[in-house]
Parts: structure tokens; sequence; C-alpha cells
């Protein structure tokens, strides 16, 4: 049986911190499947830095996975380094201006906060940002005004409903969740329909709508969910599979869904 990959974001799609209640086991019975899981690649995709997502591993008991894809796919790190994928540093390296990124965007958003400072990087730059600058719509309008002033940056736009706050990033040209898995499957030959992608929220929605197998975790929000519903009309490459159950639950129905909870592996 040839590779596969099962990658998944963390907060509130494989980890249970949302503000809907998990299911019990629903953990451990992923442990199981990690544990099994033969040639399956395990990919952890995250908005976290690589020593948070670290964090998450240790209190969640997560399986160690094979790679990370960290900073919303501005970083890939192999099974047991602390340095960044020299090829994907390579891949994403000139064209980005984090200072004038960040000085256009304070002035052009309304009232947003540049996050922490370990939440920065040259890769990534990131603010709160009021929720109703967080939709598909205004994400398509900022990448539009930042286009028109000259700079080069994808903008994810996404909201953290547990905190009730609004995040923008802007990455630099060519990352993103969805780039990041697909340099990651063009390195191991894995093909799109070996790959699966679970995720919950707006950082996740071009990975979902990127051609492997999504899952979109039934915890997602309503806005979440009509907005990629919408988005499917303009995909029509886009496979997602709309779990009912949430967070790691809904990753296992969503697996079962996919005919990857057989013997299979
Ligand atoms: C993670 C990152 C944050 C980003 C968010 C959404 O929480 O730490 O910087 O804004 O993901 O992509
Ligand atoms: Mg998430």
């Amino acid at each position: 049986m040839s590779a596969r990959i099962l990658a998944t974001d963390l907060d509130r799609t494989l980890l249970p911190n949302g503000t809907v209640a998990p299911e019990p086991g629903a953990l451990n019975r992923f442990r199981e499947w990690a544990t099994g899981r033969g040639r399956s690649q395990l990919v952890y995709v995250t908005g976290r830095h690589r020593s948070l997502g670290r964090d998450a591993v240790d209190e969640y008991e997560l399986p160690e996975p094979d790679w990370w894809i960290c900073n919303v796919g501005t970083e890939i790190y192999s099974r047991g380094s602390t340095d960044p994928f020299p090829p994907w540093v390579d891949a994403l390296s000139g064209g980005f201006q984090p200072d004038r990124i960040r000085a256009w965007a304070q002035a052009y958003l309304d009232g947003a906060k540049l996050q922490e400072r370990e939440k920065q990087s040259s890769l990534k730059v990131s603010f709160y940002v009021d929720p109703s600058w967080a939709t598909p719509e205004a994400e398509g309008r900022l990448q539009k005004a930042l286009a028109d002033e000259g700079l080069e940056a994808r903008v994810i736009a996404s909201q953290d409903e547990t905190e009730g706050v609004g995040l923008v990033d802007f990455l630099a040209p060519g990352a993103g969740k969805a780039r990041a898995l697909a340099f990651l499957r063009e390195h191991g030959q894995i093909p799109p329909e070996r790959t699966v992608f679970a995720g919950d929220s707006g950082n996740d929605a071009d990975a979902l709508l990127s051609g492997v197998c999504g899952i979109l975790v039934g915890n997602a929000t309503w806005e979440v969910r009509e907005g990629l519903r919408r988005a499917l009309a303009d995909h029509p490459e886009a496979h997602i599979y709309f779990a009912s159950r949430p967070y790691t639950a809904g990753i296992l129905e969503g697996l079962a869904h996919y005919g990857w909870l057989d013997a299979d592996r």
C-alpha cells in the first residue's frame, strides 16, 4: 500500500478547545489510529508557532507527527527538527516586506492590534481585528487593497470564536496551509486523493478547497460552513466532507467517510 497523508489543524479541530463539548474517548481513538497508521504520514497544520505547537502535543498527549506545518503555512519542520525545512524556506524567500505591510495594515484596518511579538515572523504579520474584518468578503477586499498599494502578501482572515475576536494574517506570497501541504505532498509524491486535511476555521479554507479529501469538523461555525459551501461553486476540484461531530470525533467521522478506518493502511 502506498503512502498517504493525514493532515489536521490543531486548535478546535484535533484539540477539543472550543465552546462545543467534546465527545469522550474520541482523542483516544485517534491516538490508536495514529499508532497503527503504517505508511500514513501524520501532519499537524497549525497557525501556532513551533513551540506553541509542541505545548499542544504535551498538554493533550498527542501522537508525534511526521511533519509540522506551522505559522499558517509559512514554516515546515520534519519530525524532531527545530530548524525550518530548508526547501520551503527557499521557496518563500523574497518579495515579502513585513515592515511596509505592518505600517499599511495599521492605517488601513480600523482598530487593528498587532498580535504578540512571538506570533510575528519575517514571513508573517498578524493582527487582532474587529470580527467584521474576518470574513471571506473582507479578506478579498483586503487582498485587493494590498495589491493596489503594490504590496505582495497573502491575506488570511479567520475568527477566534472562543475569544470573539477576528484574526488577519499577512503571509509571504506563496505561503498558506494549502500550499505548504501541497509542497509536502509533492515532496512525498502523494496525490491529493491520498491526502486528508481536517480543519475548522478561516485559515483552513484554502487547504479544504485545494482538492485533497477535506473534512470540516462539526463544531465549525455556521459562517465558516456557509462560506465554504459558497466557495465550492468556484472550486470544482474541491471535496469537503461536512462532519456533524465535533473536533477529533469529526475527524474520525470524515476518515470513515473516505474509507480510511478499515484495515487498509
Ligand atoms: C494562530 C496564530 C495567529 C493567527 C491565527 C489564525 O492562532 O498564532 O497568529 O492569526 O492562528 O491564522
Ligand atoms: Mg482551528
